[in-house]
This record gives C-alpha cells, sequence and structure tokens, in this order.
C-alpha cells in the first residue's frame, strides 16, 4: 500500500531529455520526457488505443507519438491526432501527473491531482544551494521501500556492512538517541573521541581523534537526510561549535515502484572543497559503492521475507529510529485511508 496524495522523486534532473521515459511510480505506469523549452510532461504510460506503453514511442514537436499507430498526445493527455481519420475520438484521453523539477530531482505528484502543491515538496537546501557541492545517484532496487527506510534509521548495520569505509565498531556501543520532533523521526548518535572512518580520514585529511555525529531525519513518505561529519575530538562539536570539523547532508529518497521493488536515490551535499569536481566525482563514486554493500542486504532480505510469508521481523532497541518512522508511514497511511473511506 502507498501513501496518495505525495510528491515522489522520480530521477535526476540530468535523467529525463526528449526521448519518453517509463517509469513505475507507487505503482503506476508513467511516461516523462521534456518540451524543447526544458519543460516536463508526465502522462499515463498507456495508449488508450490498444494500450502500448507510450513509452516506447517518440516526442515530435513536444507532443509524444505513440510508437505503434501514431496516436499523438499533447502535454495535458488529450488526443491531437489519429491516423486515417479526420476527427479525434474524444475518449481518446490519458491522464496527466503534475510534475516538477527542484533540487535536482524530478518529482511527480501521485495522487490527487487538484491538491498537487509544489510547496509541499519536501526542502532539501543543500541540493540547489550554490554554497554546496552535491552530486548521486540511483539504485533500481528489488525490495520494498520501507526496508531501505528502516537501514538508513539505524546506521549501528555500519560496522558490519561497512566495515572498510564508514563503519567503526564504535558505532555499536555508542548511545543514541530517537525521538519525534514535530512530524518527524530523528535519530542522533554521536561517537566521541574516536579515531574517523576511512572515509572521513580522506576527507578530513587527519588521523587526530573526532568527535563524530550522525543525525538521521525521516519524513513522510521517504525522505531521509542525514547530517554527518567529524570534529576534532572535545572541541564543542555536541555543544554546537562545528568550527574544527567538517560536515556533509546524505540524501536518500526513497520512491516505492512496487510492493518489492523501489528507486533508491542517494546524494551527497558537502559545503567543503565545494569547487573540486574531482572530490565530488570521488565521493559519488565511494558513496555508489557503500550504498550498494546496502543493496545486496536489501535483495537477501527481500527474498527470505517472500519465501516466509508467516515470518515477522523483530525489533530491538538499535531499531528505535525506524520503529518511529515507520509509525509516521502508518499513522499517515491511516489517515489517508480514513480520508478515502
Ligand atoms: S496502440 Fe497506440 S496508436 Fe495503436
Ligand atoms: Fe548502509
Amino acid at each position: 500500500m502507498f501513501l496518495k496524495d505525495q510528491w515522489y522523486a522520480v530521477a535526476w534532473d540530468r535523467d529525463i531529455g526528449g526521448k519518453p521515459v517509463g517509469h513505475t511510480i507507487c505503482g503506476e505506469k508513467i511516461v516523462f520526457y521534456r518540451k524543447r523549452d526544458r519543460s516536463l510532461v508526465a502522462l499515463e504510460d498507456c495508449c488508450p488505443h490498444r494500450l502500448f506503453p507510450l513509452s516506447q514511442g517518440s516526442v515530435h514537436d513536444d507532443r509524444l507519438v505513440c510508437g505503434y499507430h501514431g496516436l499523438t498526445f499533447a502535454e495535458g493527455g488529450q488526443c491531437v491526432h489519429m491516423p486515417s481519420q479526420d476527427t479525434i475520438n474524444p475518449n481518446a484521453h490519458i491522464r496527466a501527473y503534475p510534475v516538477v523539477e527542484r533540487y535536482r530531482f524530478i518529482w511527480v505528484w501521485i495522487g490527487d491531482a487538484a491538491l498537487a502543491d509544489p510547496a509541499r515538496i519536501p526542502a532539501l537546501p543543500w541540493c540547489a544551494d550554490p554554497a554546496w557541492a552535491f552530486d548521486g545517484g540511483t539504485y533500481h532496487t528489488a525490495c520494498d521501500y520501507r526496508l531501505v527506510i528502516d537501514n538508513l534509521m539505524d546506521l549501528t548495520h555500519e560496522t558490519y556492512v561497512h566495515a572498510t569505509s564508514i563503519g567503526q565498531k564504535e558505532l555499536t556501543e555508542a548511545p543514541f538517541d530517537a525521538k519525534l520532533v514535530g512530524d518527524r523521526a530523528v535519530v542522533s548518535r554521536w561517537t566521541l573521541n574516536v579515531e574517523p572512518p576511512p572515509f572521513w580520514v580522506h576527507n578530513w585529511k587527519s588521523k587526530e581523534l573526532v568527535d563524530r555525529w550522525q543525525i538521521c531525519e525521516y519524513s513522510v513518505p521517504s525522505v531521509i537526510t542525514i547530517d554527518v561529519g567529524v570534529a576534532r575530538a572535545g572541541t564543542g562539536a555536541p555543544q554546537g561549535d562545528r568550527s574544527q570539523g567538517i560536515s556533509a547532508t546524505v540524501i536518500n529518497l526513497i520512491t516505492p515502484e512496487t510492493e518489492t521493488s523501489c528507486l533508491y536515490h542517494w546524494g551527497f551535499a558537502r559545503n567543503f572543497e565545494t569547487d573540486d569536481q574531482g572530490l565530488t566525482a570521488r565521493i559519488r563514486e565511494a558513496q555508489g559503492g557503500v550504498f550498494m554493500e546496502d543493496i545486496d542486504v536489501f535483495v537477501h532480505q527481500q527474498q527470505n521475507i517472500l519465501a516466509r510469508p508467516d515470518r515477522k521481523m523483530m525489533s530491538f532497541n538499535i531499531d528505535a529510529g525506524g520503529v518511529l518512522a515507520r509509525r509516521l508511514l502508518d499513522r499517515a497511511l491511516q489517515n489517508s485511508a480514513s480520508k478515502a473511506a
């Protein structure tokens, strides 16, 4: 079950151009393309004639042409050309979806189009602010999107899944705080007076002892930002003085595709050495490698879940953040269901 009346991130801005691209978002098949003025179009990915996917067609003069017999649609979904006939059957109309480009991503509104307010797109200021360098990628992942949320709200897994990059054993020992703050679930973990893990040694360029932080914030339906960084140990970072360290924000947008697959958009925004494009590329590659280790976990986890429909997952102390996130999501789903009833 998917939460409707929400904006979902479909793709990075660079990944949709003048050719039609099909995506499944919350079970709905949608075709996307850009017009010559770079504005976006999102239409139902199904020709009303013989139900051929329009994403297999082409775009001519900013209009979507079916690749089977040439029915042609304008951006509002109305058919504007039918081959071999002068009149157009008015029933040959397809649904148009609200679509917006913001924060380097393309967002589609799933639900009642009359409610689509771009102001409700989750605020990701780091992704559009020139004071920050931001890049990342997308993994098409064969798992329930909620498994990704669980994972990101419990970073103790880093010790085991990412042992060679960002993991360190102190993470599993450090106390953490999980709570609801307004409409968000927040997990904060400070690991004090520890050696920096390899990723931060490379970027901070020091092996001095650090105070390390990871502050994960979840908001409905599936946006998680993680404020991460290290500062020279004992210089007041936990109290708010980060001047002796470096920090970044990890962006995670997890868009459900089906009940057992999702689009996982990830990225890393930093406000240090922002002009160094080589560093941006190296961080992207490193993050992609680290996150691929998670994908491997999700896929195996999902296979086991499907093979054991009678088994329920257990939750322990370390799952407190994920439990809060799922509670917010379940509450939103219930509210949405009771409104629809
Ligand atoms: S199926 Fe699209 S025009 Fe025939
Ligand atoms: Fe991970």
